[in-house]
């Protein structure tokens, strides 16, 4: 089997992306230099997945920075950053996390008296918080597919939605870390890939990867879910999370709702896995989330061709919230939450 290329790294300074609009045709790394390159990549989907963009966005925190940097320009790139794209919540939680650090270096500074020339912090510093983000989310998604290893197991016939797999994080995945580990250790499975209007996300991407490391698996366009579901061929449906409410409500891709009410009618388990760091317990219910709405032209175009006639309304929002009440369980890293609420979920994240 060949590799997954990874979806972000951090190599001398620059902000490697793998350009995933560009897949499965072409792989493509571009080389980001500068911060604009970074929210380009973010916004353009280049680099796509909660926690992939999270990633990008801690390197695009402190890429092109000469050696010292102040908070002031921190937030400045925090809140350009975070305007890239506002639903899934690992984005702000990555660069909140390295303006944290950096203003817990200066109060450290002050503390001692030992100034830096004018309140800087060493981007040193911050370049090893990006790191240490990356590398929690590698850690966690090994977490994740063991944790959701007895679920697969026991539910071989999957439909998963859009793309959370390695491609939409550091590595292995979060709804197909399970997946992975279950196939290399010679667990019989077969995975149902919704194609994922507009974007494809399912199509180009989920095939690209579970092709790759030799999963079977059976693309559909995601109006065939019911039918495929009606015949008895799913045991289960298992999506990732762009956010999860304190509540328990699920933000994920749009099309993802349909699936949980699918699975209520056809008495199927609806599963989410996701690491901590897209649990937000500050947006207390789903309805608090904001849910982006994407450039018309990907509905109206594909493959570079308009399919519509004009004039006309197009409304395209970007995700979907699935209640708590829809959701079986929800996988994490530290721990499977079964009927998610806002007791279970507190419980897990303060231990
Ligand atoms: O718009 P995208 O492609 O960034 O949306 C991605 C999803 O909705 C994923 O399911 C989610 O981020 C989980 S990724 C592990």
């Amino acid at each position: 089997m060949s590799e997954i290329p990874r979806s972000v790294l951090w190599r001398e300074g620059i902000v490697q992306i793998l350009d995933q609009t560009l897949l499965p045709g072409e792989e493509t790394v571009l080389q980001c230099c500068d911060i604009e390159a970074v929210f380009e990549a973010i916004q353009s989907l280049r680099v796509r997945g909660a926690p992939a963009i999270g990633i990008a966005a801690a390197y695009g925190m402190v890429v092109g920075l000469d050696d010292y940097v102040s908070l002031q320009q921190l937030k400045a790139r925090a809140d350009l950053l975070k305007s890239a794209r506002p639903t899934a919540v690992n984005l702000a939680w990555a660069v909140d996390k390295i303006t944290a650090r950096a203003a817990r270096e200066l109060a450290v500074q002050s503390a001692s008296l030992v100034k830096t020339g004018i309140e800087r912090v060493a981007v040193a510093k911050l370049e090893n918080e990006a790191g240490a983000i990356h590398a929690a989310d590698i850690k966690a998604c090994h977490a994740i597919g063991e944790l959701g290893l007895a679920i697969v197991e026991a539910h071989p016939n999957l439909l998963t939605h859009c793309n959370a797999g390695a491609l939409a994080v550091s590595e292995l995945g979060t709804a197909l870390a399970p997946v992975y580990l279950a196939h290399r250790r010679g667990i019989e499975l077969h995975v149902f890939v919704d194609e994922t209007r507009p974007l494809l996300q399912g199509a180009r991407l989920t095939t690209y990867e579970l092709g790759r490391e030799g999963v079977p698996n059976t693309l559909i366009t995601d109006n065939m879910a019911a039918h495929v579901m009606s015949l008895g061929k799913v045991d289960a449906v298992l999506v990732g999370a762009d956010r999860v409410a304190a509540n328990g409500d699920v933000a994920n891709k749009i099309g993802t709702l349909n699936l949980a009410v699918l699975c209520r009618y056809f008495s199927l388990p609806f599963y989410v896995a996701c690491p901590l760091s897209t649990i937000d317990l500050k947006t207390k219910t789903g309805d608090l989330i904001e849910i982006e709405e994407r450039p018309v032209k990907e509905i109206s175009y594909i493959g570079g061709q308009q399919i519509t006639a004009f004039p006309l309304q197009i409304y395209n929002p970007a995700f979907d919230v699935t209640p708590a009440s829809l959701v079986t369980a929800i996988i994490t890293d530290r721990g499977l939450v079964h009927r998610p609420c806002r007791e279970n979920l507190s419980r897990l994240v303060y231990g």
